[in-house]
């Protein structure tokens, strides 16, 4: 399929009031957009040389073979609460890969989407901040969607959308339909999705929290979106820290 990225079909196809710019090439969508000031601004590019991803790590942007895009969202006091924006970006992604592409994916606390067992999308939200107060976010999404040459170290754990649905969507397609789920449901409560398709529950994991590594189950999420785990017998509740090996 001849998937060109085309920020007229993207606007033509959205129903919400939004400025869509589309780069061939940019260091990072992120980086670029905290620069940015309108509400509801949409940067995309067909690849990324400095794409970023969570905990300082890189996030492999292949030239034409993804969707690279950062949602600028204007702090407003009435918005849902800030520290839940990945979970709920989360959700919008998965509903996505469900209805559109009629996938099963699960969401790893708290910011991974999985489908069967291997990466498909990570999401990067970063904030920024104006005379002590919130003033904008940046919620960055990856995905990974076409066949693509993965270094040999990721090959048992990324996937893409192509190697997991015959159905075939356009990348444009896929944009205008993440950005019209994420204005439609902004507002509505979403965790009762997040907690069902959430793929750490009743698992053993390993916890990476700051210079601390434990084992310990995973008993839920919460309503805040912290990770409930059981450790040493006791609930304990994670609000940072990182989940680095299942035990299945
Ligand atoms: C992660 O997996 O840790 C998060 C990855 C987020 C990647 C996206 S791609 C678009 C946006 N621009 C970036 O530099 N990062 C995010």
């Amino acid at each position: 399929m001849n998937d060109l990225l085309d920020s007229k079909i993207i606007k033509d196809k959205c129903k919400y009031d939004v400025d869509i710019v589309v780069f061939d090439e940019i260091d990072s969508t992120n980086r670029y957009a905290k620069e940015l000031e309108k509400d509801k601004t949409i940067v995309i590019s067909d690849t990324q040389s400095n794409g970023r991803g969570r905990l300082g790590r890189d996030f492999l942007s292949s030239k034409g073979k993804g969707i690279y895009m950062s949602i600028l969202l204007k702090y407003d006091e009435k918005m849902l609460d800030p520290t839940l924006l990945t979970c709920f970006t989360g959700t919008v992604v998965s509903k996505v890969f469900e209805h559109l592409l009629g996938l099963n994916p699960g969401i790893k606390w708290v910011n991974d989407i999985y489908i069967n067992n291997k990466k498909v999308c990570g999401i990067l939200v970063e904030s920024v901040i104006k005379n002590n107060n919130f003033d904008k976010f940046i919620v960055g999404i990856g995905i990974n969607v076409y066949k693509q040459e993965f270094p040999i170290e990721l090959v048992d754990k990324i996937t893409t959308l192509e190697d997991n649905t015959k159905i075939k969507v356009s990348r444009n397609e896929i944009i205008a339909s993440i950005i019209n789920e994420f204005f439609d449901n902004l507002n509505k409560p979403f965790m009762d999705y997040y907690k069902d398709k959430m793929i750490l529950k009743q698992k053993l994991v390993e916890i990476n929290e700051r210079d601390k590594r434990y084992m310990a189950e995973v008993i839920d999420v919460s309503d805040n979106g912290e990770l409930i785990i059981k450790y040493n017998g006791e609930l304990k509740k994670l609000y940072t820290g990182e989940v680095v090996r299942v035990k299945m």
